[in-house]
């Protein structure tokens, strides 16, 4: 049993997929070609935002957006301390540090509380800027940008949204990838649009913010390549890769409802034995990954281990908390306690979860899973 079914999306799209591929090698358009233009309206108009500007991976455009918005030494970006590191590795490659904040009892997104006392942690101690908040659409489910929006206007933080999880999710009938002053996606192949091999966009409602973006995509150029007028990055997005997508843009919100249905039965049959997922009223989830928490750390590996022998794939996402990580041990910590996360941390297994995953196969793991 696959994990992520992407031969299965693969066979269901092939003949576009492939026609488009050809159309490229046959025109030799491979860097910032036809199709990426063509992508990059199409995706800006299902989000309902100005501008996407393509580029080479989530964390590019995460780069991107640092650089953009002159984040380094001296800052502190607050994130939330269950998230994949590249949320805040750009920045803190840049010289600004990561501030960690835990996440959401029920939601596992960036508490809005936690973000509050970190900033007044930070500002106490009086040796880094508050600069930045990065939201992450966690595993697929909208964080709660209403708040985050107050807390983030009250101290004059850039609200950047990290939604490399969170496309075709959306809340109060706005997509993620729109909210915040501007957002990040990724297209690694199993994210919720995914490509086949590395991608990534940012999006942005400023034409301004447009221009610098695709500067410092293309080695901060000026009025051409050869003409540098900052110091930039090669983070374009491949022509294939954008013709890849197109056909996959338009059966995304197709997928998203598959998503939602295999999900409520899911959640049927395993609430009384796991917890299950929460998504806020007026949500919609992506669903990139479908995790439960078992009862304790112990349990979650021994029904791992059963599930493994039965053939059922499962993933951690993600075993470890942020602010433990070696890389950030010289960060601020604050008196944050990080509750929250290392409870997720140690409960939490995702199962497979897809667009394409079968009733045959949900059946099969419904089963094993009441049956331990
Ligand atoms: C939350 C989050 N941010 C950023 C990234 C980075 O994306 P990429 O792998 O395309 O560089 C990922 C990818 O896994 C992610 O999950």
């Amino acid at each position: 049993m696959e994990f992520i079914d992407l031969k299965a999306q693969y066979r269901a799209l092939q003949g576009e997929i492939d026609e488009n591929i050809r159309n490229v090698l046959e025109n030799a358009d491979f860097i910032l070609g036809r199709q990426v233009d063509e992508f990059e309206r199409k995706l800006a108009e299902y989000l309902g935002v100005k501008y996407a500007v393509g580029c080479s991976s989530g964390t590019d455009a995460l780069q991107l957006i640092y650089m953009a918005n002159d984040i380094g030494e001296g800052d502190a970006v607050f994130c939330p301390d269950m998230t994949f590191v590249a949320s805040v590795e750009p920045g803190f490659m840049l010289g600004a540090e990561p501030v960690f904040c835990d996440i959401d009892e029920r939601t596992y997104n960036i508490s809005p509380e936690s973000l509050e006392r970190q900033i007044q942690a930070v500002l106490k101690q009086g040796k880094l800027k508050p600069k930045a908040v990065v939201a992450v659409d966690f595993i697929g489910n909208p964080a709660d940008y209403d708040e985050l929006g107050k807390v983030a206007e009250k101290y004059g933080l850039l609200l950047i949204e990290d939604a490399a999880q969170g496309l075709g999710a959306s809340y109060k009938g706005k997509k993620c990838g729109t909210f915040g002053n501007i957002a990040a996606t990724s297209f690694f192949p199993s994210k919720p649009l995914g490509c086949y091999g590395d991608g990534g966009a940012v999006f942005t409602n400023s034409e301004e913010m447009m221009q610098l973006l695709k500067s410092l995509r293309v080695h901060g150029k000026g009025s051409s390549k050869y003409d540098n007028v900052r110091i930039g990055m090669n983070a374009r997005l491949d022509t294939i890769q954008a013709a890849v997508m197109l056909p996959k843009l338009k059966v995304l919100d197709e997928e998203i409802d598959r998503r939602q249905k295999i999900a409520a039965k899911y959640n049927e049959a395993l609430q009384d034995k796991f917890v299950v997922p929460f998504v806020m009223e007026k949500a919609v989830s992506a669903y990139a990954q479908y995790a439960l928490l078992a009862e304790t750390r112990e349990q979650r590996d021994e029904i791992r281990n059963i599930l493994l022998q039965e053939g059922i794939p499962t993933i951690v996402y993600y075993p470890n908390p942020m602010h433990g990580m070696k890389v950030f041990g010289n960060c601020f910590k604050g008196d944050e306690t990080f509750e929250n996360t290392i409870n997720y941390a140690d409960r939490t297994f995702s199962i497979p979860f897809s667009a394409y995953l079968s009733e045959e196969d949900q059946e099969r793991i419904i089963d094993v899973l009441c049956n331990i």
